[in-house]
Order: C-alpha cells, then structure tokens, then sequence
C-alpha cells in the first residue's frame, strides 16, 4: 500500500466516496482502491486497533469541575493586556462575558430563583488584529481547553464535508477525554461569516448558502445533548456516539465580515465621518468607529439567520489596528515578534536593535498590506533572512542596528563594528553611513 501518492482510478475513497483532500488523505490499494482516513478510523475502530478516544472519556462527576482560580475581570483584562494590544473595549468586554459564564458554570443557581442565560460572544473585524488571539489568550488565562473550528469546513448533512458534531469533538481531544472539562470549555469557530446566506460560496461541494449549516450550529450554540461520532467526519448509523452536553460550553465566533461596514454606514447614514468605501483609503479609526455601531439587523442583512444572530447575545468589535498599535505589536507583547528575534540574536553572541523611525517604517508598511498585524512578521522574516542565514557562520560578538532606511532597502544590513576581541580584525564589510546617524 502507499500513501498519498499512488492512486486508484479516480482520487475519491472506494469506501465512502469522499474525495481527496491532499497528499496523507488518502491511501491507495492494489487494482485502483482508495482509503480515505476517515474510514481507515472507523475500521480501526471496528477492529479494537485505533486510538480510542472513546475509552478515554471519563464520565466524571460534572460537579467535580472546578477552575483553579476564577480570575476576576480586571484581572483578565490585566492579563489580555500582556498579549494582546489595543482592542481596549473588546478586552472589556471579553473579562465580564467570560466571568459571568464561569461565575454561571461553577456557581448554579436553582431554575426557580433566576435563570442565567448563556452568552456566546461574537468577534467582528478585520484580519490579523487580535479575534483568534484574544481567544486563545482567553482560554490560557482560565485555564480550560479551547477548541478552534473553521466554519467553511462544516458542512449541512448530506453534503460532503464535516458534521457540526466535529467541533465538539475537537474539543473533547484537547481535553482529552476529561468529559467535565470538555463541557465546560471554549469552541471558537472562525470564519463564521463565511456561512453567510449571501456570501460567494468558495466550494462548490458544499451546500450553496451556508444557511444550513447556520441552521445545524443552532442547537450546539443553544445547548442541547449532542452525540458527537469519536472518528470525526461524517455521521454513520452503525457507529457509537459520545453525548455530550453543550449548555456550558462557551462559543465564541469570529469572522471579518468584510463589507457590513458598508451596511451599517447604509442604515446609521454615517457615510460622512471620514469613512470612504475605498478601500485603499479607509481610515482605520473612521472604518473601527463605523463597526462599533453594528446591530443584529446589520448581520441578518450580511447574510446570517435571525436565530443565529440571536444566540450571540454579546457581539465585539475588534478594531483595526493603528500605527502606534502597529509599533507596540512588534516591541510589547510577550511574545513580541522583535523580543523574539533579539533571543535568536542572543544565542548567536550577537545583539539586535531597532531605531524608532524604523519600527515607523516597519508599521507604515505593515498597514499598507492590509493583513492586521500577520504583516509584521512576514515584513522582518523577509528582511531578517540574509542576516539569519550567515548568522550561525560566525561567532564573534557582533551588534546590528537596523534602521529605517535597511527597511526601506536603501542600506544593507550589517552589523556595527563590533567590540573587536583582541587579535581578531574587524569585518572586512563597512558599516553603511546611515546607520551612523541614526541612535539605536
Ligand atoms: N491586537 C494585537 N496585539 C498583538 N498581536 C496581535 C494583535 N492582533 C494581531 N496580532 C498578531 O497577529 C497574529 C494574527 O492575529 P489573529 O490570528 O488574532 O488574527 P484574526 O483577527 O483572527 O484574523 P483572521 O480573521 O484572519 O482569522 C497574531 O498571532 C498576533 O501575533
Ligand atoms: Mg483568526
């Protein structure tokens, strides 16, 4: 047998039908037969061979879930603020929703007093400005697992492609099998907007509105028992289903909604504030301030069912990011993409340094590209990779000061001339007389 490469006839599995989705999707057998992985699951599955997730879940008293600590909401936003720059009022937001959802979770209170309503939450904005991330951080802070889903590869019944229920699974997996933590964790589901009713559909397998599988998510995002299949994929009649119950888990969807800025501009008639449909001329803080006027009617009118809309009671605007936000992104997070670079230089008996006008030039041309803050790495990846390559070559302590016009590519990046240890020369390369007159 082979895999991936040598094919049946067609490139569908022989069992199930399902087409190929790459190389490691598909194994091919003697006299043209395909297997796809989902079905090579079920039969390890059937045969006692797979990894049996199924064995693995714990029933485990429901009771017994506990966080190790319920951080407070000033305290999430605190820790929001160490990752995650800007988006002030969504962080906000985000620490109360999250709090009260596991204030609801650990502490219930009898039907008959009060009854706490679950509130999924809805991330609006551009891309790479922070959706994932703030939920990644999120569900790092608490301490309870996070499950991401990608909307455009679920798919109504019937079609090709995977039942909601898969979510869940996801979820079950990062949990490990721990049922109570899995009830009670994060499923954030990308791209939500993409199951727009009206939305250009990018696959032609899939049900043509997307509606459908809005129409499926209902009752997750609700709460309800799901049977969730433990090989993923599509469901099977002969197969045995894990239950497991959604009402605490906490959905959090993100989309870009490209486009609803001009739907809300349409019914606030704010067209006027700065705001151009241009989209080489938008201004980031005029397009941010039409988003934060959004409405569920403005949703319903992208292209997403009433009941949809509803069951997401919180919705956040996650701004574009702006140029000193842009700067602050390379230099202040944790985990900063310069912090990061400076620990590699590090390794190397070397030192790494930025000039303030070229983290300017750096976060002018970031915005430019109009990728949010997934410009910023791909911008020093680029400019970095000579200095990277030859880096590890040598291993004199040398001292690079990059400035803005090495971003600009109008000087080559070299190192200063470093602190010659005795008996060795300096590089032969000279120091560009740019560099001179910029302070590091
Ligand atoms: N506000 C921010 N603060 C710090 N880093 C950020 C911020 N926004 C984005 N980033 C950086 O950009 C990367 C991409 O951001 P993220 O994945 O959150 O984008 P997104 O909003 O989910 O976009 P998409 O709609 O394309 O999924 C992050 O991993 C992070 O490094
Ligand atoms: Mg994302």
């Amino acid at each position: 047998m082979a895999k991936g490469t040598k094919r049946g006839p067609t490139n569908n599995c022989s069992f199930c039908g399902a087409p190929s989705r790459g190389e490691d999707s598909m194994v091919a057998g003697p006299g043209g037969v395909n297997i796809c992985i989902a079905c090579i699951a079920i039969c390890n599955d059937m045969l006692g061979t797979g990894d049996k997730l199924i064995d693995k879940v714990r029933k485990s008293d429901k009771r017994a879930f506990s966080l190790k600590r319920l951080p407070v909401p000033a305290q999430i936003k605190a820790e929001l603020d160490d990752y995650v720059i800007g988006q002030n009022h969504t962080k906000k937001v985000l620490a109360v929703a999250v709090n009260n959802h596991y204030k609801r979770v650990l502490n219930p209170i009898p039907e008959s007093e009060v009854e706490l309503e679950k509130s999924n939450i809805l991330l609006i904005g551009p891309t790479g400005c922070g959706k994932t991330l703030l939920a990644r951080t999120l569900a790092k802070i608490l301490d309870v697992p996070l499950a991401i889903g990608d909307a455009t590869t679920l798919t109504e019944a019937g079609y090709v492609g995977e039942d909601v229920e898969n979510l869940l699974l996801k979820l079950l997996r990062v949990a490990d099998g721990d049922m109570a933590r899995t009830e009670r964790g994060i499923i954030f589901i990308d791209e939500i907007d993409k199951i727009g009713r009206t939305h250009d559909n990018p696959s032609i397998t899939r049900d043509v509105s997307g509606e459908g599988v809005q129409q499926g998510l209902l009752k997750l995002l609700e709460g309800t028992i799901a049977n969730v299949p433990p090989q993923g994929g599509r469901k099977h009649p002969e197969q045995e289903y894990i239950p497991v119950d959604t009402t605490h888990i906490l959905f959090i969807g993100g989309g870009s909604f490209e486009g609803i800025e001009k739907i809300i501009a349409r019914r606030t008639g704010k067209k006027t504030i700065g705001f151009k449909t241009d989209a080489q001329a938008v201004d980031e803080r005029a397009l941010g301030d039409v988003l934060e006027m959004v409405e569920p009617e403005d949703l319903i009118e992208f292209g997403m069912i009433p009941e949809f809309v509803g069951r997401f009671p919180i919705v956040c605007i996650v701004r574009p990011l702006v140029l000193e936000e842009m700067i602050k992104i390379l230099t202040e997070p944790k985990n900063a993409i310069v912090r990061q670079y400076q620990a590699f230089f590090k390794m190397e008996n070397a030192s790494l340094n930025f000039t303030e006008k070229a983290f300017h030039e750096l976060a002018v041309k970031a915005i430019e590209k109009k990728t949010g803050a997934r410009a910023l790495r791909a911008l020093i990846e680029n400019l970095m990779l000579d200095v990277m390559y030859d880096l590890p070559s040598r291993k004199d302590p040398r001292k690079y000061v990059i400035t803005d016009k090495m971003i600009k590519g109008d000087a080559p990046i070299v190192p200063d001339p470093p602190a010659a240890p005795a008996g060795e020369p300096t590089p032969a390369k000279s120091r560009p007389a740019s560099a001179e007159k910029e302070s590091a």
